[in-house]
Protein backbone atom coordinates (compact mmCIF):
# COMPACT_ATOMS: atom_id res chain seq x y z
CA UNK A 1 0.00 0.00 0.00
CA UNK A 2 1.33 3.60 -0.82
CA UNK A 3 2.36 5.65 2.19
CA UNK A 4 1.38 9.39 1.56
CA UNK A 5 2.30 12.57 3.24
CA UNK A 6 0.31 16.08 2.67
CA UNK A 7 1.75 19.02 3.27
CA UNK A 8 -1.07 21.91 3.87
CA UNK A 9 -3.45 19.68 4.34
CA UNK A 10 -5.65 21.67 6.78
CA UNK A 11 -6.21 24.22 3.59
CA UNK A 12 -9.00 23.76 0.99
CA UNK A 13 -7.85 20.94 -0.81
CA UNK A 14 -5.52 18.82 1.74
CA UNK A 15 -8.82 19.02 4.22
CA UNK A 16 -10.94 16.99 2.00
CA UNK A 17 -7.85 15.03 -0.19
CA UNK A 18 -6.46 13.77 3.15
CA UNK A 19 -9.95 11.98 4.21
CA UNK A 20 -10.43 10.88 0.77
CA UNK A 21 -7.05 8.78 0.26
CA UNK A 22 -7.60 7.81 4.20
CA UNK A 23 -10.58 6.26 3.20
CA UNK A 24 -8.71 4.24 0.13
CA UNK A 25 -5.37 3.91 1.51
CA UNK A 26 -5.84 3.02 5.11
CA UNK A 27 -5.57 6.00 7.90
CA UNK A 28 -2.04 4.90 8.55
CA UNK A 29 -1.09 5.05 5.18
CA UNK A 30 -2.06 9.18 5.22
CA UNK A 31 -0.09 11.50 7.43
CA UNK A 32 -0.79 15.08 6.92
CA UNK A 33 0.82 17.62 7.83
CA UNK A 34 0.99 21.55 8.13
CA UNK A 35 2.35 24.70 10.26
CA UNK A 36 -0.63 24.62 12.95
CA UNK A 37 -2.19 22.39 14.28
CA UNK A 38 -6.18 22.91 15.11
CA UNK A 39 -8.93 20.35 16.15
CA UNK A 40 -10.38 18.95 13.17
CA UNK A 41 -11.27 15.45 11.50
CA UNK A 42 -8.01 15.21 9.42
CA UNK A 43 -5.81 15.94 13.14
CA UNK A 44 -7.91 13.21 14.67
CA UNK A 45 -8.30 11.01 12.47
CA UNK A 46 -4.86 9.67 11.87
CA UNK A 47 -1.22 10.18 12.24
CA UNK A 48 -0.31 14.68 11.87
CA UNK A 49 2.75 16.57 11.62
CA UNK A 50 3.75 19.95 12.14
CA UNK A 51 5.81 20.43 8.73
CA UNK A 52 6.40 24.10 7.58
CA UNK A 53 7.97 23.09 3.68
CA UNK A 54 10.28 26.44 3.60
CA UNK A 55 12.45 23.89 6.94
CA UNK A 56 13.96 21.14 4.62
CA UNK A 57 14.52 19.67 8.10
CA UNK A 58 10.77 19.04 8.92
CA UNK A 59 10.26 17.60 5.54
CA UNK A 60 13.13 15.23 5.45
CA UNK A 61 12.63 13.92 9.11
CA UNK A 62 8.58 13.13 8.37
CA UNK A 63 9.69 11.57 5.12
CA UNK A 64 12.12 9.36 6.76
CA UNK A 65 9.98 8.54 9.80
CA UNK A 66 6.57 7.51 7.72
CA UNK A 67 8.82 6.04 4.96
CA UNK A 68 6.51 7.91 2.78
CA UNK A 69 5.95 6.89 -1.08
CA UNK A 70 4.01 10.11 -2.42
CA UNK A 71 4.41 13.72 -1.14
CA UNK A 72 1.62 15.56 -2.18
CA UNK A 73 2.69 19.16 -1.80
CA UNK A 74 -0.15 21.45 -1.31
CA UNK A 75 1.05 23.94 1.14
CA UNK A 76 1.41 27.17 -1.12
CA UNK A 77 0.50 30.86 -0.37
CA UNK A 78 -2.36 31.39 -3.18
CA UNK A 79 -2.59 34.37 -5.54
CA UNK A 80 -4.58 37.03 -3.61
CA UNK A 81 -2.33 36.77 -0.81
CA UNK A 82 0.52 36.23 -3.17
CA UNK A 83 0.14 40.10 -4.52
CA UNK A 84 0.12 41.44 -1.28
CA UNK A 85 3.39 39.15 0.26
CA UNK A 86 5.27 38.34 -2.91
CA UNK A 87 8.10 37.44 -0.55
CA UNK A 88 6.07 34.88 1.33
CA UNK A 89 4.68 33.64 -1.60
CA UNK A 90 8.35 33.38 -3.42
CA UNK A 91 9.60 31.52 0.08
CA UNK A 92 6.82 28.70 0.52
CA UNK A 93 6.02 28.28 -3.63
CA UNK A 94 9.65 27.70 -4.65
CA UNK A 95 11.98 27.19 -1.65
CA UNK A 96 9.08 24.76 -0.12
CA UNK A 97 8.48 23.34 -3.26
CA UNK A 98 12.74 22.62 -3.79
CA UNK A 99 12.63 21.24 -0.57
CA UNK A 100 10.01 19.15 -1.16
CA UNK A 101 11.19 17.53 -4.97
CA UNK A 102 15.07 17.52 -2.86
CA UNK A 103 14.04 15.00 -0.23
CA UNK A 104 11.97 13.19 -2.59
CA UNK A 105 14.93 12.69 -4.58
CA UNK A 106 16.74 11.41 -1.66
CA UNK A 107 13.53 9.09 -0.46
CA UNK A 108 12.84 7.66 -3.87
CA UNK A 109 9.08 9.50 -3.49
CA UNK A 110 6.80 10.73 -5.92
CA UNK A 111 5.90 14.14 -5.85
CA UNK A 112 2.13 15.69 -7.11
CA UNK A 113 1.74 19.32 -7.08
CA UNK A 114 -0.86 21.53 -8.65
CA UNK A 115 -0.36 24.23 -10.97
CA UNK A 116 -3.09 26.46 -11.37
CA UNK A 117 -4.39 28.91 -14.51
CA UNK A 118 -2.56 31.38 -13.22
CA UNK A 119 0.62 29.69 -14.63
CA UNK A 120 -1.24 31.59 -17.79
CA UNK A 121 -0.92 35.51 -18.65
CA UNK A 122 -2.23 38.51 -20.45
CA UNK A 123 -0.74 37.30 -23.57
CA UNK A 124 -2.17 33.99 -23.69
CA UNK A 125 -4.70 32.89 -25.92
CA UNK A 126 -7.70 33.09 -23.70
CA UNK A 127 -10.34 30.95 -25.06
CA UNK A 128 -10.27 27.07 -25.16
CA UNK A 129 -6.47 27.66 -23.99
CA UNK A 130 -4.12 25.39 -25.36
CA UNK A 131 -2.23 22.74 -23.39
CA UNK A 132 0.84 24.32 -25.06
CA UNK A 133 0.89 27.88 -25.12
CA UNK A 134 2.00 31.01 -24.36
CA UNK A 135 3.09 31.71 -20.08
CA UNK A 136 3.94 34.74 -19.18
CA UNK A 137 1.99 35.56 -15.82
CA UNK A 138 2.54 38.93 -14.97
CA UNK A 139 1.42 37.88 -10.70
CA UNK A 140 4.12 36.69 -8.42
CA UNK A 141 1.83 33.52 -7.78
CA UNK A 142 1.59 32.83 -11.43
CA UNK A 143 5.21 33.30 -11.77
CA UNK A 144 5.90 30.63 -8.73
CA UNK A 145 2.92 28.18 -10.49
CA UNK A 146 5.03 28.33 -13.82
CA UNK A 147 8.80 28.09 -12.75
CA UNK A 148 7.32 25.49 -10.40
CA UNK A 149 5.82 23.38 -13.02
CA UNK A 150 9.54 23.44 -15.08
CA UNK A 151 11.00 22.78 -11.97
CA UNK A 152 9.04 19.28 -11.43
CA UNK A 153 9.63 18.44 -14.96
CA UNK A 154 13.57 19.29 -14.46
CA UNK A 155 13.41 16.80 -11.33
CA UNK A 156 11.72 13.92 -13.72
CA UNK A 157 13.97 14.73 -16.13
CA UNK A 158 17.21 15.09 -14.37
CA UNK A 159 16.61 12.53 -11.46
CA UNK A 160 13.72 10.27 -12.09
CA UNK A 161 11.51 11.66 -9.50
CA UNK A 162 8.53 10.69 -10.68
CA UNK A 163 7.06 14.18 -10.31
CA UNK A 164 3.03 15.02 -11.72
CA UNK A 165 0.40 17.93 -11.30
CA UNK A 166 -2.43 19.79 -13.02
CA UNK A 167 -3.37 23.50 -13.49
CA UNK A 168 -6.61 23.76 -11.63
CA UNK A 169 -9.02 26.43 -11.74
CA UNK A 170 -10.74 28.04 -9.40
CA UNK A 171 -11.89 25.21 -6.58
CA UNK A 172 -15.42 25.37 -4.90
CA UNK A 173 -15.86 23.43 -2.20
CA UNK A 174 -17.93 23.50 1.15
CA UNK A 175 -15.73 21.79 3.67
CA UNK A 176 -12.72 24.78 4.25
CA UNK A 177 -12.76 27.91 2.85
CA UNK A 178 -10.53 29.16 0.30
CA UNK A 179 -7.05 30.46 1.57
CA UNK A 180 -6.91 33.46 -0.23
CA UNK A 181 -7.17 33.20 -4.36
CA UNK A 182 -9.32 35.50 -7.24
CA UNK A 183 -11.61 32.93 -7.61
CA UNK A 184 -12.78 32.88 -4.16
CA UNK A 185 -16.20 34.64 -4.98
CA UNK A 186 -17.13 31.51 -6.39
CA UNK A 187 -17.32 29.97 -3.11
CA UNK A 188 -18.38 32.85 -0.71
CA UNK A 189 -21.69 33.91 -3.20
CA UNK A 190 -22.85 30.06 -2.14
CA UNK A 191 -22.32 30.99 1.99
CA UNK A 192 -24.00 34.41 1.63
CA UNK A 193 -26.75 33.19 -0.79
CA UNK A 194 -27.42 30.80 2.24
CA UNK A 195 -26.82 33.07 5.22
CA UNK A 196 -27.35 36.19 3.61
CA UNK A 197 -29.48 36.46 0.57
CA UNK A 198 -27.30 38.67 -0.97
CA UNK A 199 -23.95 38.90 -2.54
CA UNK A 200 -21.52 41.24 -3.25
CA UNK A 201 -19.36 40.30 -6.67
CA UNK A 202 -15.56 41.66 -6.17
CA UNK A 203 -15.29 41.01 -10.11
CA UNK A 204 -17.23 42.35 -12.94
CA UNK A 205 -19.89 40.61 -14.03
CA UNK A 206 -18.09 39.57 -17.44
CA UNK A 207 -15.23 37.82 -16.04
CA UNK A 208 -15.66 34.27 -17.02
CA UNK A 209 -12.71 32.36 -15.49
CA UNK A 210 -12.76 28.25 -15.52
CA UNK A 211 -13.74 26.35 -12.28
CA UNK A 212 -14.24 23.10 -10.91
CA UNK A 213 -16.26 21.49 -8.50
CA UNK A 214 -14.41 20.01 -5.03
CA UNK A 215 -15.03 15.99 -5.71
CA UNK A 216 -13.59 16.11 -9.26
CA UNK A 217 -10.28 17.84 -8.32
CA UNK A 218 -9.98 15.14 -5.60
CA UNK A 219 -10.44 12.78 -8.32
CA UNK A 220 -7.70 14.35 -10.77
CA UNK A 221 -5.05 14.36 -7.99
CA UNK A 222 -6.10 10.82 -7.28
CA UNK A 223 -6.34 9.46 -10.97
CA UNK A 224 -3.34 11.39 -11.89
CA UNK A 225 -1.04 9.25 -8.99
CA UNK A 226 -2.05 5.94 -10.26
CA UNK A 227 -2.16 6.64 -13.97
CA UNK A 228 0.50 4.93 -15.76
CA UNK A 229 3.44 6.98 -16.45
CA UNK A 230 4.64 5.32 -19.33
CA UNK A 231 1.66 7.43 -21.13
CA UNK A 232 2.07 10.57 -19.43
CA UNK A 233 3.59 13.16 -21.73
CA UNK A 234 2.90 16.68 -19.95
CA UNK A 235 3.59 15.12 -16.11
CA UNK A 236 3.15 18.55 -14.38
CA UNK A 237 1.02 20.50 -16.44
CA UNK A 238 -2.03 19.13 -17.59
CA UNK A 239 -4.95 21.82 -18.35
CA UNK A 240 -8.07 20.10 -16.27
CA UNK A 241 -11.21 22.29 -15.96
CA UNK A 242 -15.27 20.96 -15.33
CA UNK A 243 -16.90 24.39 -16.17
CA UNK A 244 -16.64 28.47 -17.26
CA UNK A 245 -18.85 30.78 -15.96
CA UNK A 246 -19.27 34.77 -15.25
CA UNK A 247 -20.56 35.97 -12.20
CA UNK A 248 -23.83 36.46 -13.29
CA UNK A 249 -23.98 32.52 -14.55
CA UNK A 250 -23.65 31.48 -11.34
CA UNK A 251 -25.82 33.85 -9.90
CA UNK A 252 -28.34 33.25 -12.16
CA UNK A 253 -27.69 29.15 -11.08
CA UNK A 254 -28.15 29.52 -7.56
CA UNK A 255 -31.54 32.14 -8.07
CA UNK A 256 -33.25 28.75 -9.52
CA UNK A 257 -32.59 27.61 -6.18
CA UNK A 258 -32.97 30.88 -3.93
CA UNK A 259 -35.23 33.02 -6.29
CA UNK A 260 -34.94 36.47 -3.94
CA UNK A 261 -31.09 35.65 -3.84
CA UNK A 262 -30.06 39.31 -5.16
CA UNK A 263 -26.15 39.89 -5.86
CA UNK A 264 -24.50 43.75 -6.50
CA UNK A 265 -20.78 44.43 -7.35
CA UNK A 266 -18.09 46.59 -5.48
CA UNK A 267 -15.40 45.53 -7.82
CA UNK A 268 -11.95 45.15 -6.29
CA UNK A 269 -9.11 46.09 -8.89
CA UNK A 270 -6.77 44.04 -7.64
CA UNK A 271 -8.72 41.30 -7.74
CA UNK A 272 -9.94 42.22 -11.47
CA UNK A 273 -6.31 42.78 -12.34
CA UNK A 274 -5.56 39.22 -12.04
CA UNK A 275 -8.85 37.71 -13.04
CA UNK A 276 -8.07 39.23 -16.23
CA UNK A 277 -4.98 38.16 -16.67
CA UNK A 278 -6.25 34.62 -16.18
CA UNK A 279 -8.35 32.23 -19.56
CA UNK A 280 -11.71 31.97 -20.19
CA UNK A 281 -12.20 28.42 -20.98
CA UNK A 282 -9.08 25.75 -21.15
CA UNK A 283 -8.80 23.17 -23.21
CA UNK A 284 -8.11 19.95 -21.05
CA UNK A 285 -7.98 17.15 -24.16
CA UNK A 286 -4.52 16.33 -23.30
CA UNK A 287 -5.28 14.69 -19.70
CA UNK A 288 -8.63 13.40 -21.79
CA UNK A 289 -6.32 11.41 -23.70
CA UNK A 290 -3.24 10.82 -21.29
CA UNK A 291 -4.89 9.69 -18.16
CA UNK A 292 -8.49 9.68 -18.75
CA UNK A 293 -9.93 12.99 -17.40
CA UNK A 294 -13.71 13.22 -16.78
CA UNK A 295 -14.75 15.34 -14.96
CA UNK A 296 -18.85 14.59 -13.69
CA UNK A 297 -19.72 17.95 -12.29
CA UNK A 298 -20.92 21.08 -14.59
CA UNK A 299 -22.44 24.12 -13.11
CA UNK A 300 -26.20 22.86 -12.95
CA UNK A 301 -24.70 19.76 -10.78
CA UNK A 302 -22.47 21.31 -8.80
CA UNK A 303 -24.94 23.83 -7.12
CA UNK A 304 -27.50 21.55 -6.61
CA UNK A 305 -25.03 19.64 -4.48
CA UNK A 306 -23.25 22.81 -3.35
CA UNK A 307 -26.27 23.95 -1.86
CA UNK A 308 -27.71 21.13 -0.27
CA UNK A 309 -24.57 20.60 1.87
CA UNK A 310 -23.82 23.47 2.55
CA UNK A 311 -27.30 24.02 3.95
CA UNK A 312 -26.81 20.53 6.24
CA UNK A 313 -23.36 21.79 7.12
CA UNK A 314 -24.34 25.87 8.20
CA UNK A 315 -27.62 24.01 10.33
CA UNK A 316 -25.26 21.43 11.95
CA UNK A 317 -23.80 24.36 13.54
P1 LIG B 1 -5.06 26.74 0.94
O1 LIG B 1 -4.57 28.13 1.06
O2 LIG B 1 -6.47 26.45 1.31
O3 LIG B 1 -4.14 25.74 1.77
C1 LIG B 1 -2.75 25.86 1.76
C2 LIG B 1 -2.24 25.40 3.10
O4 LIG B 1 -0.83 25.57 3.10
C3 LIG B 1 -2.79 26.20 4.28
O5 LIG B 1 -3.36 25.32 5.22
C4 LIG B 1 -1.56 26.89 4.85
O6 LIG B 1 -1.58 26.98 6.27
C5 LIG B 1 -0.46 25.95 4.41
N1 LIG B 1 0.86 26.57 4.36
C6 LIG B 1 1.20 27.85 4.07
N2 LIG B 1 2.53 28.00 4.17
C7 LIG B 1 3.05 26.80 4.54
C8 LIG B 1 4.36 26.32 4.77
N3 LIG B 1 5.42 27.13 4.71
N4 LIG B 1 4.51 25.01 5.08
C9 LIG B 1 3.44 24.20 5.18
N5 LIG B 1 2.18 24.61 4.98
C10 LIG B 1 1.98 25.88 4.65
O7 LIG B 1 -4.75 26.27 -0.55
P2 LIG B 1 -5.50 25.15 -1.41
O8 LIG B 1 -6.62 25.80 -2.10
O9 LIG B 1 -5.74 23.94 -0.61
O10 LIG B 1 -4.39 24.91 -2.53
C11 LIG B 1 -3.50 23.82 -2.50
C12 LIG B 1 -2.68 23.84 -3.79
O11 LIG B 1 -3.55 23.82 -4.93
C13 LIG B 1 -1.81 25.09 -3.96
O12 LIG B 1 -0.61 24.74 -4.61
C14 LIG B 1 -2.63 25.96 -4.88
O13 LIG B 1 -1.83 26.84 -5.62
C15 LIG B 1 -3.27 24.93 -5.76
N6 LIG B 1 -4.48 25.41 -6.40
C16 LIG B 1 -5.60 25.67 -5.67
C17 LIG B 1 -6.72 26.17 -6.32
C18 LIG B 1 -7.98 26.49 -5.54
O14 LIG B 1 -8.91 27.07 -6.14
N7 LIG B 1 -8.09 26.13 -4.29
C19 LIG B 1 -6.69 26.39 -7.69
C20 LIG B 1 -5.53 26.15 -8.39
C21 LIG B 1 -4.42 25.63 -7.74
N1 LIG C 1 -8.06 29.54 -6.91
C1 LIG C 1 -6.71 29.94 -7.15
C2 LIG C 1 -6.54 31.40 -6.91
O1 LIG C 1 -7.46 32.12 -7.20
C3 LIG C 1 -6.31 29.61 -8.56
O2 LIG C 1 -5.04 29.12 -8.56
O3 LIG C 1 -5.51 31.80 -6.47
Amino acid sequence: MKKFLVTGALGQIGSELTMELRGRYGNENVVASGIHKRDSVVVESGPFEIVDITNYNQVSEVVKKYDIDWIVNLAAILSAVGEEKPSLAWQVNMNGLFNVLEVARENGCGVFTPSSIAAFGPNTPRDNTPQDTIQRPNTMYGVTKVSGELLCDYYYEKFGVDTRGVRFPGLISYETLPGGGTTDYAVHIYYDALQKGKFTCPLDKDTYMDMMYMPDAINAIIDLIEADGSKLKHRNAFNVTSMSFNPERIYNEIRKHIPEFTMDYDVNPNLQKIANSWPNSLDDSAAKEEWDWTPKYNLEEMTKDMLKKLKEKLNDK
